[in-house]
Formats: structure tokens, C-alpha cells, sequence
């Protein structure tokens, strides 16, 4: 089936990915089209991946936060698009903090509404390296090793939240979104650490939140809709939480382009009310 070959060369390519970060920690001296710096990682992940899944049949599109457009790579009927941050959290590569990697698995080209993944999953380089996929009502977690893949059986998010981090400058942040957040303080503890993936496991494996706003100076946030919002807003959902872009689910989102962003929130549900309630419709 395509959805577990996707993920097999995902596992495949995450020891690779994992060893070959120390020699590429370099600035690639080039931006994507999102304006970020790239990293020789960035581009190397991204080139080993698109080799990968350009052979991989029954995946028609490849997509990835490096390049510009969409690739065609197949032309099987009912081909999956496959959506890739090949490097989440890539600035954490200097600091030698965690970083991952984001897939989604669209039943149709993008661009497209998060209704139409049928799979996502990450990949997270921590002191293990390990990966969650959820697909059919399942989220699993596996450890990653060069011999293939271990079982570490099913994601549930808690029900209490404990945790939680969100992104941009306070003082950029909306009134509204800082009100919200001086109340989740005051019975949550703070986690953040720059790469979207390590903060999201974090609220899978303690219950919470994560977000990255939108900003005073840029309402749509900083995440990017297909890459990183749409597929851990499907993972965390799937795992019994909450996604929203401050008023509806981010799988509702209809992005009109490839690298469109979106204020991106996922975690529990009691929280994502708060939220909802807290911003301006
Ligand atoms: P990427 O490295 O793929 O460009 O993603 C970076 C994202 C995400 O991982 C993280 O949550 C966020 O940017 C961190 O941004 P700040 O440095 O603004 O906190
Ligand atoms: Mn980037
Ligand atoms: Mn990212
Ligand atoms: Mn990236």
C-alpha cells in the first residue's frame, strides 16, 4: 500500500538524514521561498528525499518547503501528492538541539485542503530517533535504526494538559492571543525550543499546547500550511486532540498556494476552546 511504502522510505532516509547532519551544518547561501536561510542540510534532505519518493509508485507530486514548485513524478491513477518539511527546525542544527522531519500524504495535487490527507508523520533527531505516523483512526510510534523500524505502540494525547510553548516575539503578538496566553500560564509550564516537531512531541507525550500565532507584523503566522500546519494538525487530531488556526480546525484551512502559512495551534481541546473563544472571530 502506498501510504506504508511512503513511510518506509521515510524510516529508510532517517538514519541517513540523522548522520549526515554534522557535515552539512553550513549555510547554503541560498533562500527558499519562504525567505528562511538555507542550510546545506536543508537542500541535501531535501534532494535525498525527492530522489526517494520520484521513484516510489503510486506518488504522483512532490512537494517540499525548498523548492518553489510542485514536481511531478508520476502519473498513476489516484496518486498521492506527497508534502515534505525535509528539515524542521533546521536552526536548531547549529545549537545542536532537536530537530525533524514533517510528510503529509494528500489524496489529491496540491494546492489542497487538509481533508485530504490520508496520512501524516514526522520524524523527530532527538537522543533517539523516532517516528510518528497516523493513518486510519491510528497513530503508532516507532524507534528508527538503521535495521529498520521498532513498534513502540499507539500515540494518545492525554487528557490533562501540562505543557505548552508558542512562537513569535511577545511584543508582536496580538492582544488578544497574549491574554489568552498570561491565563494558560498560570496552570501550564513552559516548553519551547524552535523546532515545531520536538515542541509538538512534547504535547503528544504530555498533553498540551503548541502554537505559532499570527503576528502583529504578520497575521498568517510563520508555519506553512502544507508542510508543517495541515500534517500535525491530522497527527494530533488522530491522536484525540484539537487543531486550529484561531477559529476553525486547520484540516478546514483551503490554502489558494503551495507555501501559504497559517496561524497553527494544535494540543488539547480544552485548551484550543480557550483559544478560539479568546481570539476575534
Ligand atoms: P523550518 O526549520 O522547517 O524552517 O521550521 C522552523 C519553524 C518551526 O520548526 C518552529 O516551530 C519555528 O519555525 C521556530 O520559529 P522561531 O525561531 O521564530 O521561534
Ligand atoms: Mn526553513
Ligand atoms: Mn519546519
Ligand atoms: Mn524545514
Amino acid at each position: 500500500m502506498v501510504v506504508e511504502a511512503v513511510f518506509d522510505v521515510v524510516a529508510d532516509a532517517a538514519p541517513e538524514i540523522r548522520d549526515g547532519l554534522p557535515k552539512r551544518r553550513a549555510k547554503a547561501a541560498t533562500e527558499n521561498v519562504s525567505g528562511d536561510v538555507q542550510l546545506e542540510a536543508d537542500v541535501w534532505a531535501d534532494d535525498l528525499l525527492f530522489e526517494q519518493f520520484a521513484d516510489l509508485d503510486g506518488v504522483n507530486w512532490y512537494a517540499s518547503e525548498e523548492r518553489d514548485d510542485l514536481d511531478v513524478v508520476g502519473d498513476a491513477d489516484d496518486g498521492y501528492a506527497v508534502a515534505v518539511d525535509p528539515l524542521d527546525g533546521s536552526s536548531n542544527v547549529k545549537s545542536n538541539n532537536p530537530c525533524g522531519t514533517v510528510v503529509g500524504v494528500y489524496d489529491e495535487q496540491l494546492p489542497s485542503s487538509g481533508r485530504s490527507l490520508v496520512a501524516a508523520g514526522f520524524v523527530l533527531y532527538g537522543p533517539t530517533t523516532t517516528m510518528v505516523v497516523a493513518r486510519d483512526d491510528d497513530v503508532t510510534e516507532y524507534l528508527v535504526g538503521e535495521d529498520g523500524r521498532t513498534n513502540l505502540g499507539p500515540v494518545e494525547l492525554p487528557a490533562d494538559p501540562v505543557v505548552y510553548g508558542f512562537g513569535g516575539r511577545v511584543p508582536d503578538w496580538t492582544a488578544d492571543f497574549e491574554g489568552f496566553v498570561r491565563d494558560v500560564e498560570d496552570d501550564l509550564k513552559l516548553r519551547y525550543g524552535g523546532a515545531m516537531i520536538a515542541d509538538v512531541n512534547q504535547v503528544l507525550t504530555y498533553g498540551g499546547v503548541f502554537g505559532y500565532p499570527g503576528l502583529q507584523s504578520r497575521p498568517e503566522g510563520k508555519l506553512r500550511a502544507h508542510f508543517e500546519s495541515m500534517p500535525i494538525a491530522f497527527v494530533v487530531e488522530q491522536a484525540g486532540g484539537a487543531s486550529s488556526d484561531g477559529s476553525q480546525s486547520l484540516l478546514d484551512v483551503e490554502p489558494d498556494s503551495l507555501h501559504e502559512r497559517v496561524p497553527t495551534f494544535v494540543g488539547n481541546q480544552s485548551v484550543l476552546d480557550d483559544l478560539e473563544a479568546a481570539l476575534p472571530d
